[in-house]
């Protein structure tokens, strides 16, 4: 939703980005930023560092990087933090991810040692793998909730920021029902004080931040603040939200394909998809209700990209599968394989296999950057609720009530590119190519 006439505020001073889990993906983020700073690599995957946005007619010649058309935040003005349920410094949690090379992360050695997470609010029950001694202890989750905020509050002051914005770069928590204590900011605080098993420990970050007026997105596959209770209570703040689940390796992969299979009009029987991964993700996805959080952000893309029930004859009998695998020796190194079963012209059959071998925390860092650097744009331009325009990077984007997520991967980055046109007042692009009727 936007408020007309609102201006884009300039992004002064400094922006926080914090960052509840410091893991694989956040030390990857983390370290890949500072050393982009020192000029030791390019922001390679990232649109705000490098993409550019067409204005005007193709023949105006006006095509500036993203990042000099509207306001984002320097790179060089942020400021990481984070929460973790182990103590290790970010330098000892990328050395134990294993993604970057121990060369790279030694030549932003003393900027990853000073960042140490703070106590984390953590519930076993959430996330079956996995425990650690570094957690915040409070007799309700209420008063969990009011620490978490103190830590903003004082990160902010501590750092002098005038800005911060929270991307969950934590565990994928266990799948659960929809309950009754979701559907409103009253039933949800007083479940809050009352501990409801409902309310889980990545739904206490998220209400905290909102409380704060902090913009907030969710990278992992679970519920968060999908919810009705958090997303009124974000309306009410006038803060920006997003979620669910990064878009990376395979079902970026699928957003790719399917559209073009689609655009043509071929019809798919059967798409198989498995994969091995070896790091703490993958282990704590090994935990079937883990699994099913996740299983549900990867399986919706192709029904809502396909729409069976406009196209049948190509599309409703499509049997589709996903399986993910916990194989520790691959580590953060994914290997993804898809089956794909399409029909064309007469009902006849064709098989394409894709073998991806992926790097996931690769993938997903320059996606973190991007949504972080996004979210603060619009808290600044006056937008509020569900950015639906970050559907770009979501494997499950949220909507509002009644609407259908848009999961092809073009017409999200159309979406995302005509927003920012629109902020900035310049015509939206249709590609209508109506030239000779001028
Ligand atoms: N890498 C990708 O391509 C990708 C894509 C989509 C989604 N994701 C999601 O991003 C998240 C992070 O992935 P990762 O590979 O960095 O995982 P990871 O296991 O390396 O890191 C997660 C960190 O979160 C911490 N944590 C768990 N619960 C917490 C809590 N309540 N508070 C604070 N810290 C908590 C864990 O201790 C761990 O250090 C996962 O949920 C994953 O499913 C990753």
């Amino acid at each position: 939703m936007i408020e007309k006439g609102v201006e884009i505020k300039q992004p002064k001073g400094k922006l926080g980005i914090l960052l509840p889990g410091l893991g694989a993906v956040a030390t990857t983020l983390i370290a890949g930023v500072y050393l982009i700073r020192k000029g030791e690599a390019k922001p390679i995957g990232s649109l705000t560092q490098i993409g550019t946005i067409r204005l005007g007619k193709r023949t105006d010649n006006r095509v500036p990087l993203i990042k000099d058309f509207v306001q984002l935040a320097d790179i060089n003005d942020i400021v990481f933090g984070g929460w973790d349920i182990f103590p290790d410094n970010a330098y000892e949690s990328a050395l134990n991810a294993g993604v970057l090379k121990k060369e790279d992360i030694d030549k932003v050695k003393k900027e990853l040692e000073a960042i140490k997470p703070m106590k984390a609010v953590f519930d076993p029950q959430y996330v079956k793998r996995l425990d650690g001694p570094n957690k915040k202890t409070g007799k309700n989750k209420m008063e969990l909730a009011e620490q978490l905020m103190d830590d903003m509050k004082s990160f902010k002051e501590k750092n002098k920021l005038d800005r911060i914005v929270i991307v969950w770069t934590g565990s994928t928590e266990t799948y659960l029902e929809y309950d009754h204590v979701w559907d409103t900011i009253e039933s949800f605080e007083k479940g809050m004080r009352e501990n409801h098993p409902a309310i889980s420990s990545s739904m206490l970050y998220a209400y905290a931040a909102l409380k704060m007026g902090i913009p907030y997105v969710n990278g992992a596959p679970h519920m968060s603040h999908d919810m009705p209770a958090l997303d009124s209570l974000a309306k009410t703040m006038k803060v920006p939200i997003a979620g669910k689940d990064f878009k990376t390796g395979q079902t970026f992969m699928k957003t790719l394909l399917a559209p073009g299979f689609k655009a043509r009009m071929l019809g798919v029987r059967g798409w198989f998809s498995t994969n091995i991964l070896g790091n703490r993700d993958g282990e704590v996805l090994d935990e079937p209700l883990s699994f099913r959080s996740k299983e549900i952000t990867k399986s919706s893309a192709l029904d809502y990209i396909f729409q069976p029930d406009k196209y049948p004859d190509l599309y409703k009998d499509l049997y589709h599968k996903v399986r993910i695998n916990y194989y520790p020796p691959l580590g953060d190194n994914k290997e993804g394989w898809d089956n794909i079963d399409i029909f064309g012209w007469l009902d006849y059959p064709m098989q394409i296999k894709v073998n991806f071998l992926c790097r996931d925390s690769i993938l997903a860092a320059p996606v973190v950057l991007d949504l972080a650097l996004f979210i603060d744009l619009a808290q600044r331009a006056g937008m509020y609720g569900i950015q639906e325009w970050l559907s770009f990077y979501l494997k499950s984007p949220m909507v509002a009530p009644g609407l259908y997520p848009e999961h092809d991967l073009f017409i999200q980055l159309m979406k995302l590119k005509n927003t920012l046109r629109y902020l900035k007042g310049e015509d939206l692009i249709t590609h209508l190519g109506l030239d000779y009727y001028d």
